[in-house]
C-alpha cells in the first residue's frame, strides 16, 4: 500500500519552514514555506544560486539557527522549538559540520584540530581521531599546523574533525568553494566513502559538475524549494 511508503520514517521532516530577517524597514525572506524529507543515510545536496537561502536553510538543519516559523522534526522531535541549551546538545550528538573556510584552530596540530570537541574524553578517543586522520588519508601529517598543510588536507582535517563525535549527519557549506579540481574531488570521494558507511550527508552547492556524487538533489530558489 502507498501508504506505508509515505509513513516510513524520515531523518528530517521540515513543514512550511520560513526564515524572515527584518533589518530597520527592510524585509529579507531567505525560507519562504519550505517542505522538505530528508532519509536517514542519504547524500543531499542543497544546489542554488547565491542569496537563494541554502545557508540558511543548512544552519536550520544543524541547529544553529531557528527558522522564524515551522517545524524541524528531526527523528520525531521538532528541533526549532529547542532551547539553545537543548539545541547544543542535539548538534553535539547528531551533527558535524564542515565549512568553506576549513575554520581550523591556527595554533593547533592536525591532530588537536580533530580532538578540539573531546578534550576532556582525550585518552579514549586519540586513537579515534588518530583513525579518523588515517581514514582522511592524513595519518603522515598528524603533527602539521594548518599552515603546514594544503587546502585540500586542511578540509580533510575538517571532515575528520566533523566526524570525531560520530554524528549521524555531516553538513558541509561550500566545502570545495576554496579549492581545486583535484581536492574538490578528494573531499566528495570521503563523503561518498562516509556516506556509504552510513552517515547522512548533506551539502550546499552552486557546483553543478558535484551532483553526480548525492543521491537527492534540492534545488532552491528565492527562499523556495523548486523541482
Ligand atoms: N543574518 C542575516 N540578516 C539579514 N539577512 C540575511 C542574513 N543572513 C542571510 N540573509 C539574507 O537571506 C538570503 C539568503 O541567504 P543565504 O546565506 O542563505 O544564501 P546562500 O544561498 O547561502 O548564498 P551564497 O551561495 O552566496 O552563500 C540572502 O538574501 C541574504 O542576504
Ligand atoms: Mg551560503
Amino acid at each position: 500500500m502507498e501508504g506505508t511508503i509515505v509513513n516510513k520514517k524520515k531523518l528530517y521532516r521540515l513543514v512550511t519552514v520560513s526564515k524572515r530577517y527584518e533589518i530597520g524597514e527592510d524585509k529579507v525572506i531567505a525560507l519562504n514555506k519550505v517542505n522538505l524529507e530528508i532519509e536517514h543515510k542519504g547524500f543531499l545536496f542543497l544546489f542554488g544560486p547565491s542569496g537563494s537561502g541554502k545557508s540558511t536553510l543548512l544552519h536550520i538543519l544543524g541547529g544553529l539557527d531557528t527558522p522564524t516559523s515551522g517545524e524541524v522534526i528531526f527523528e520525531g522531535k521538532d528541533i526549532a522549538k529547542f532551547s539553545q541549551k537543548q539545541k547544543a546538545g542535539f548538534r553535539k550528538k547528531n551533527i558535524g559540520f564542515v565549512f568553506q573556510f576549513f575554520n581550523l584552530i591556527p595554533s593547533l596540530t592536525a591532530l588537536e584540530n580533530v580532538l578540539v570537541s573531546r578534550m576532556f574524553e582525550k585518552e579514549v578517543s586519540d586513537v579515534y581521531a588518530r583513525q579518523l586522520l588515517d581514514e582522511v588519508g592524513l595519518g603522515g601529517r598528524i603533527k602539521h599546523l594548518p599552515h603546514q598543510l594544503s587546502g585540500g588536507e586542511r578540509q580533510r582535517v575538517a571532515i575528520a574533525r566533523a566526524l570525531v563525535n560520530n554524528p549521524e549527519v555531516l553538513l558541509a557549506d561550500e566545502p570545495t568553494g576554496n579549492l581545486d579540481r583535484k581536492a574538490t574531488y578528494e573531499v566528495m570521494e570521503l563523503f561518498k566513502k562516509f556516506n556509504q558507511k552510513g552517515k547522512t550527508i548533506i551539502v550546499v552547492t552552486h557546483d553543478n559538475s558535484l551532483l553526480d556524487y548525492g543521491n537527492v538533489v534540492v534545488n532552491i530558489s528565492d527562499g523556495r524549494i523548486v523541482k
